[in-house]
């Protein structure tokens, strides 16, 4: 088992930063045009804490969490105990890079954020095409590797760093101790649902400018916020934002 997943504690302020608050709201509102949450059955790959389930089963739905850390997914246990929610919440341990197994089928499949940390993206893929029922939704987020050039550019004024992140497949992140994690562009991830019978796969951008805007301050005052998260909503299926955008959300039906 993987230790470092244990050390929750930057992944947890991480949470609490308004960018972050940003992207869970976004997805959410990605998650809202196509499914109703109550009594759906989610399973959630790689879901630590719990902060991208927890809303669908504020709304009834009954949520699975898969995950390596003890930690997050006692976290996710607390988020939802203090919600009323805990009857909705199963955890599994597991390191999912050796696979796992479940005795039934979900209406929604979350992979959101786990794909830069493990090296098997195609047998999880494959497996959880194989726990969707017919007409369910698989959502996919992940970090877009297009907007990997743009932190060192704005935030650094380093040029070197930024030259160097173009075309790159990894990246160095110290978020879990110092970790090499895979990066993907949205079209490198839809390339691998292109060999599952999905009938139709919308992709988004999850912020696209947030993390253009030096001024981190200002985002968090609440009518900015309100206007960004506007035109975050107004950019995610607009050519070409969501081509840079920091994340991108893909969500096919089976
Ligand atoms: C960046 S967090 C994302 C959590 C959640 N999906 C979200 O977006 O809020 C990545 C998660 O992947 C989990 N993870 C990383 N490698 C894993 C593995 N091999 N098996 C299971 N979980 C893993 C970590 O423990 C962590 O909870």
């Amino acid at each position: 088992m993987n230790e470092k997943y244990e050390n929750i504690e930057k992944w947890l302020n991480y949470q609490e930063s308004t960018w972050a608050k940003l992207r869970y709201e976004l997805t959410e509102y990605v998650l809202r045009k196509h499914i109703k949450p109550a009594n759906l059955k989610v399973l959630d790959i790689g879901g630590g804490n719990g902060k991208e389930s927890l809303w669908l089963a504020k709304e009834g739905a009954n949520v699975t969490i898969i995950d390596i850390s003890q930690n997050m997914l006692n976290d996710a246990k607390k988020k939802y105990t203090e919600n009323n929610v805990a009857n909705n919440l199963k955890t599994i341990k597991t390191d999912l890079s050796i696979g796992f197994s479940l005795d039934e089928k979900f209406d929604l499949i979350l992979i959101h954020n786990l794909f830069s940390y493990v090296n098997n993206v195609e047998s999880i893929l494959k497996q959880a095409y194989a726990y969707l029922k017919k007409g369910s939704f698989l959502s996919i987020m992940h970090v877009n590797r297009y907007s990997e050039i743009f932190p060192p550019l704005i935030f650094e004024n380093d040029l070197d760093t930024a030259f160097d992140k173009v075309g790159k497949r990894t990246a160095k992140i110290d978020l879990y101790e110092d970790t090499e994690v895979y990066r993907f562009t949205a079209d490198e991830m839809i390339q691998k649902l292109e060999k599952y019978n999905f009938g139709k796969i919308e992709k988004y951008g999850i912020i696209s400018m947030c993390n253009l805007i030096q001024d981190n301050e200002i985002k968090s005052q609440k009518e900015y916020y309100e206007k960004l998260k506007k035109l975050e909503i107004r950019l995610m299926q607009e050519y070409p934002y969501y081509e840079i955008a920091r994340f991108n959300q893909i969500v096919a039906v089976k």
